[in-house]
């Protein structure tokens, strides 16, 4: 059966992603990406697919209720796989309010809209509601305590993740009220081609090849349970395929690391990649700062049930992800070098306030 997918947040990383895994996996299905194009979103990272016939690109707010509607219905659309939100924790410390509104208000808009659309034609049980989250929601972790689990109670710490948590549970209460086909994922940290600057590992990349400091915050001793993106992509689609709607599925790397070992790693590469770095080694760029408040401790996430009900397996290693990583952003300075905007600067002063 082909699908008509609709695809929220799709110029952003893991949507980018995801889009292009789809293409490629599914070339029949009817592809279309719903998107703000906020500071985070990219319509380059969709490049490779534009020209595409089953693929169509609509700018456009999941907060706006009317242009939600009128892509279910005139692209008959029977999927969402829904990613667009605020994601960054610095971003919602400094402004939370957008990370209720798109994260929040956004899905419920979103989850109105398919209900509605779903119910017109007469609930068919092939459609889904996929919501894609993040681990982020169960809290911080000791350094003894066993990996998120699906039934570990949620315990969020963050504007963002209150605001995903809060997202889940609406999700959550649409299958359980209405008996709407939706599906939860729950991943740990992501990393990988077309990731927004500010997020630990593209920033640690670009600030190296510029010689700008590499700011770790706190002790460096938080611990991150990294995925490489195109695994998290693989997970959604077979839980699209195959998971059972209302049910959640936690998705995770099985690689913790702590914060300083990842950046030396992130070094180590690029002295061995760029001769020329204006700084080497680049480890000098270390710079401990002032630690995030709130700091979650310790994320990892046990993927038992996604790996025994559904078959999916991380299948990149850390090493070989970083490779690949670190390899793109050197690669793809046009992308990455415009995103150094004004608007970027201006954020990186409020957050980084040393520079
Ligand atoms: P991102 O910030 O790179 O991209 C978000 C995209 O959503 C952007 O293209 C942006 O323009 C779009 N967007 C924002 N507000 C919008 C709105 N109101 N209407 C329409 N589009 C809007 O985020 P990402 O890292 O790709 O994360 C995607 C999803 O995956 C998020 O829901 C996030 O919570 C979740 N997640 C991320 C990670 C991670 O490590 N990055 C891990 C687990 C889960
Ligand atoms: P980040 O990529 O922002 O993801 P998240 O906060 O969602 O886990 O950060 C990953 C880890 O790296 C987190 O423990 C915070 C830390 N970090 C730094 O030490 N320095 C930085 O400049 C950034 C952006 C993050």
């Amino acid at each position: 059966m082909s699908r008509q997918l609709l695809v929220t947040g799709g110029a952003g990383f893991i949507g980018a992603n995801f889009v292009h895994h789809w293409c490629q996996a599914y070339p029949d299905d009817r592809v279309v990406v719903l998107d703000a194009l906020t500071y985070a979103g990219n319509r380059r990272n969709l490049a490779t697919v534009e020209g595409r016939k089953n693929f169509c690109f609509v700018q456009g707010d999941i907060c706006d209720r009317s242009i939600v509607d009128q892509i279910l219905q005139s692209e008959n659309i029977d999927t969402i796989a829904h990613f667009a939100a605020e994601s960054h924790v610095d971003r919602s410390i400094l402004g939370p309010g957008a990370f209720v509104q798109t994260n929040v208000v956004g899905t419920f808009t979103l989850l109105e809209a398919f209900r509605q659309h779903w119910g017109v034609n007469s609930k068919p049980p092939a459609y889904r509601f996929l919501h894609v989250s993040t681990d982020e929601v169960y809290g911080s972790l000791s350094p003894d305590d066993a990996p998120f689990s699906e039934t570990t109670p949620y315990a969020p710490n963050s504007p963002y993740s209150a605001s995903k948590a809060g997202s889940d549970h609406l999700v959550r209460a649409y299958y359980h009220t209405y008996g709407m086909p939706t599906l939860i994922t729950n991943c740990s940290n992501n990393y990988g081609p077309y990731q927004f600057p500010e997020k630990l590992i593209p920033l640690m990349c670009i600030n190296t090849l510029i010689g700008k400091s590499l700011p770790v915050y706190g002790d460096g001793k938080n611990v991150r349970d990294w995925l490489y993106v195109g695994d998290h992509c693989r997970a959604l689609d077979v839980v699209i395929h195959s998971g059972i709607p209302g049910e959640t599925y936690n998705i995770g790397g099985n690689n913790e690391v702590e914060n300083i070992n990842l950046v030396h790693m992130l070094c180590h590469l690029m002295d061995e990649f760029v001769p020329n770095l204006p700084v080497r080694p680049s480890t000098d760029l270390i710079t401990f700062v002032k630690d995030r408040l709130g700091h979650d401790r310790r994320y990892a996430i046990n993927a038992t049930k996604i790996q025994n009900q559904l078959h999916w397996t991380p299948s990149v290693t850390i090493s070989e992800g970083l490779r690949l990583t670190v390899e793109w952003y050197l690669q793809e300075r046009n992308w990455w070098e415009p995103l150094l905007s004004e608007e970027y600067q201006a954020y990186y002063r409020k957050v980084y306030s040393y520079t």
